[in-house]
């Protein structure tokens, strides 16, 4: 199981799924390292209410994405996991070509050199050719590519049960116990 983590919020809609891994995460004794970019943080109001105060009660630390210099950054300081989510298209593609202009991408391309799981939840819908290589890319080097695609095969009459579908896959590669409902056969 990882007892470290970061977790990043981009530009992309899916905040909820945000919000219950954080709360899961906080659950199970994880320290989750928190960055969210700008887009990321209106988003999340707009989606959920929340600003970055409250979902400072929820994780061990928060940090300003155009700082790159907190311990963290630097590949040297070892953390389990970084789990992007949800992630924008831009954040994706920037991380896909070695760009690090902020301190999500920086976190993000030292996760990939030094072969720690990278787990990326894209929602953006259609796909263009150019987003599909850049998640092709990505997966080759070693990142979890993993769409915000919940199934239906569980029967999901709320809301809140699709968001579990997701958070459940997340601790699954995070290494996290969870309790959500998983297909069992018919
Ligand atoms: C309300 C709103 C919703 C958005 N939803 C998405 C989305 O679902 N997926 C996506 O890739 N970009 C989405 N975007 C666009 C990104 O926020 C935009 O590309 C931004 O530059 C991302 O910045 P970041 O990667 O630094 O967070 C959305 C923008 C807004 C204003």
């Amino acid at each position: 199981m990882s007892n470290e983590v970061i977790v990043a919020a981009t530009g992309a809609s899916g905040m909820p799924y945000l919000l219950r891994l954080l709360e899961d995460l906080k659950a199970a004794g994880v320290k989750v390292h928190f960055v969210a970019s700008g887009n990321g943080e209106k988003i999340l109001l707009h989606e959920t209410g929340k600003n970055m105060e409250d979902i400072a009660s929820l994780v061990q630390e928060t940090y300003d994405n155009g700082d790159l210099s907190p311990p963290i950054a630097s590949g040297s300081i070892g953390f389990e996991a970084m789990v992007l989510v949800p992630c924008s298209m831009n954040t994706l593609a920037k991380i896909s070509v070695g760009v690090e202009d902020s301190l999500i991408t920086r976190l993000a391309v030292v996760a990939l050199k030094e072969r720690r799981k990278l787990i990326l939840v894209p929602r953006e819908t259609p796909l263009s050719d150019i987003h599909l290589d850049a998640m092709a890319k990505l997966s080759r080097s070693g990142a979890v590519i993993m769409p915000a695609m919940p199934g239906f095969y569980n029967k999901p009459t709320r809301v809140e049960e699709l968001v579990e579908f997701m958070v459940g896959r997340m601790l699954d590669h995070i290494g996290v116990e969870h309790g959500y409902a998983r297909w069992e056969g018919e």
